[in-house]
């Protein structure tokens, strides 16, 4: 990589492979395939440290919900003795041992504000914003220009807020799930938390640990269920059945087992959807909560089910069905979304959601040397699937490219980009 001496006052730095966007699972696991194929690439990030969604935007308690097996990267196994369900803690040392591993040095705080595919050169030019780090103020704008660009900035990359009417008048605290840390704060507090997703369910058990007093806001239907049946691990068993038997048999067999371990889930306000959670996560991406005891503090009335929100006032939220509630303070468990729409221009190969058009197992490449890794509703396994394929395809295209006779093309393109 050539790139002129000044960190702020360079402008423009040419990469001699692919860019990588994101320093997530997903972004590492491209660049350790990469580094497996002899590619080099770059990697620029956001935030300041790698997994920024797990280092700074999770709470305390979390845990991965899904057995460790389904949660490594490619190449290297978790270390042994980690427990069926690593920690948050353990699932990070997990990945800085992994960049380490495969020596991933990504450039921290580079928010990537666009990036476009230029016709007449042929190459993809990055525009990144980079602010200063350890008490240096400054900040500056970098282009980056190469021949791929890896699209890794994940599915949650904005935290999703609602408009929700009079919230601006409630006066009391009113946070994002990604900036909750932990209920010892919420102490004693009524505590509306919005949103029942694997996050809203959790926070309330939290909350409740901590000795709050949560309502969970259920506006529609919600697959419950438990994260382990028998023993066995529910997703692991849906995966295992998937291989023989069709989703509608898989979701039946589902649905069956989770009554028998959790029972009637409607009884406590909780209403299935008329689609079974498996089809439900294919069709919409809707993931099923996998129940780690909300589900039990539900049952003994220690977190309250309540309905949609019909509007807020100073310290009171009233609820679609008429009823008010005093509250102290609320958490917005409502979701996160993909910003790719936001810094990818020209290209029709995401849709305005931020997801690629084209759904698994054709998700992971687009035209003019684009590729997308860990936007496929699959989590962390599904990242690694596509990490595999674009680096195996990058890999090949850099072994031509760089083939006697090629480099002269690469190296008038070097050129151009340190004439721009
Ligand atoms: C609370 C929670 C728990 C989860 N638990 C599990 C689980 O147990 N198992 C599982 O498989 N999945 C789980 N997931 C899903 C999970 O998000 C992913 O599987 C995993 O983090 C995806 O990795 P990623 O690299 O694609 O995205 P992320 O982890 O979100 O990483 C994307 C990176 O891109 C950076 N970025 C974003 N925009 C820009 C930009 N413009 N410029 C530069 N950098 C940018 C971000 O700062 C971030 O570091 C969980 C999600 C959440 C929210
Ligand atoms: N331990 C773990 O592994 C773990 C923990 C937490 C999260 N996760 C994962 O992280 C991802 C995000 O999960 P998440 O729970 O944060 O988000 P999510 O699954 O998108 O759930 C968001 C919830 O907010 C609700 N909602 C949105 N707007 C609302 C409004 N205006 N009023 C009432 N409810 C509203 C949604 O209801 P509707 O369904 O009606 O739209 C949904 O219940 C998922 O993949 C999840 O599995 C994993």
């Amino acid at each position: 990589m050539a790139e002129t001496s000044d960190f702020f006052s360079r402008r423009c730095v040419w990469v001699n492979g692919p860019i990588i966007v994101g320093a997530g699972p997903s972004g590492l696991a491209v660049a350790a395939c990469l580094r497996e194929h002899g590619v080099p690439f770059v990697v620029l990030e956001r935030s300041d440290c790698i997994a920024s969604l797990w280092q700074r935007r999770t709470y305390h308690r979390l845990k991965l919900h899904l057995p460790k097996q389904f949660c490594e990267l490619p190449r290297l196994p978790f270390p042994p003795g980690y427990p069926p369900y690593p920690s948050r803690r353990q699932f990070v040392d997990y990945l800085q041992s992994y960049a380490q591993h495969f020596d991933i040095s990504p450039r921290f705080n580079h928010s990537v504000r666009s990036a476009h595919f230029d016709e007449t050169s042929g190459l993809w030019r990055v525009n990144s914003l980079v602010a200063g780090s350890g008490g240096d103020s400054r900040c500056g704008e970098v282009e980056y220009i190469g021949r791929w660009l890896v699209a890794a900035t994940g599915e949650n990359a904005e935290k999703v807020v609602p408009e929700m009417q009079g919230l601006t008048e409630f006066g009391g605290r009113v946070v994002h799930v990604c900036d909750y840390k932990c209920g010892e704060v919420f102490a004693g507090e009524r505590v509306l938390v919005v949103g029942c997703g694997n996050s809203g369910m959790e926070v309330s058990l939290d909350l409740c640990e901590h000795g709050a007093y949560p309502s969970l806001v259920v506006r529609d239907s919600v697959h419950v269920l438990p994260r382990e049946i028998y023993g066995k691990s529910t997703f692991e068993l849906a995966v295992l059945l998937m291989k023989w038997l069709p989703v509608r048999v898989v979701d039946k067999l589902m649905l069956i087992l989770s009554w028998l371990v959790i029972g009637r889930t409607e009884k406590y306000g909780l209403r299935r959807p008329s689609a079974g959670p498996l089809e439900l996560k294919s069709r919409s991406g809707r993931t099923p909560v996998l129940d780690i005891g909300a589900l039990g503090k539900i049952k003994s009335g220690e977190i309250a089910v309540v309905p949609g929100v019909k509007r807020f006032s100073a310290g009171k939220v009233e609820f679609v069905n008429g009823n008010v509630r005093e509250i102290d303070s609320v958490i917005l468990a409502t979701g996160y979304r993909s910003n790719v729409p936001s810094w990818l221009q020209g290209s029709d190969f995401f849709a305005a959601d931020g997801f690629p058009r084209r759904p698994f197992p054709n998700s992971w490449k687009g035209k003019s040397g684009l590729y997308a890794v860990g936007f496929t509703k699959r989590g962390i396994s599904g990242a690694s699937s596509d990490a595999a394929m674009i680096a195996k395809d990058i890999g090949r295209l850099w072994r031509e490219e760089t083939r006697q006779g090629r480099r002269s093309r690469a190296c008038m393109r070097r050129c151009i980009s340190q004439l721009q």
